[in-house]
């Protein structure tokens, strides 16, 4: 199993948190503070879809049911409204589980215009009940008037020193012990190239095929990290 597999947060705890004011906002959802629709934005692998699943657990304080659209397939304000109007109310008004809330998680949010004005008053009726959770690469091209009704979270890179430990758990799952100052060379090495944690996570399994496995290292000393090569920083996302 890939490591980007093996290694994903189960919890929201486990997720790297490149920013103070991005936790700080996750725990206003998680202690009720705020209601209003989350749209996580940013690069590639920085880890929104993996909050965007895991925020409904952590606000119920237990697994919770999690309904998902595809946003891409809401073109005009019918497709919408046959969704959300009812009947047969797609959306109850009573939650399952007996869950605080409900929760409609989209990914990669792309609607057209028509159906981002029927998604506005959507958005305004069901607050009170269901949390929508949207992600996107391009903040930009979401509707203003969404944006508008609610919390738009950048979900930026992480820093090699905020993968310091979770980097150092999972070299230990692998029986991999390595000191700190030298893990910090891979990890940031690897972030120069790319933001992405998921390639961080296949940097990270390569390292430990290469410990495993030296290719011309029969002694399987560590000498010296291999370093990917740097390459155009707007071709790496
Ligand atoms: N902040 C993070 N902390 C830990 N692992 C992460 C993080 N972000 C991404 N990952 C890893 O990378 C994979 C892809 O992340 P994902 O949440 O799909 O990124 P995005 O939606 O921002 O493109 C996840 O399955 C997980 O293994
Ligand atoms: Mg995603």
């Amino acid at each position: 199993m890939s490591f980007a597999l093996k290694y994903a947060p189960k919890t929201l705890d486990e997720v790297v948190l490149g920013s103070i004011t991005l936790k700080n906002k996750l725990a206003e959802y998680i202690n009720g503070r705020d209601l209003k629709p989350l749209i996580l934005y940013g690069g590639v692998g920085t880890g929104k879809t993996t909050i965007a699943n895991l925020l409904p657990d952590a606000i119920e304080g237990r697994p919770a049911e999690i309904t998902r659209l595809k946003a891409v397939e809401f073109g005009s304000f019918s497709d919408v409204t046959e969704v959300f109007g009812g009947p047969p109310m797609f959306y109850k008004l009573f939650t399952t589980n007996d869950q605080k809330r409900s929760y409609i998680v989209s990914n990669e949010i792309n609607f057209t215009q028509k159906a981002a004005i029927a998604f506005r008053d959507i958005v305004d009726d069901m607050i009170s009940h269901t949390q929508f959770i949207f992600t996107t690469n391009y903040i930009d091209q979401v509707d203003i008037a969404l944006r508008d009704r609610s919390s738009c979270l950048v979900v930026p890179p992480v820093s090699a020193k905020d993968w310091l430990s979770r980097a150092q758990w999972i070299l230990q799952q692998e029986g991999i012990v390595l000191p700190d100052d030298q893990l910090l060379k891979v990890l940031s090495a690897q972030l120069q190239v790319s933001s992405s944690n998921r390639k961080l996570l296949e940097r990270l399994e390569d390292f430990v095929r290469s410990v495993r496995n030296p290719p011309s290292n029969p002694g399987g000393v560590i000498v010296e990290v291999p370093t990917p090569e740097p390459i155009n920083p707007l071709m790496a996302a």
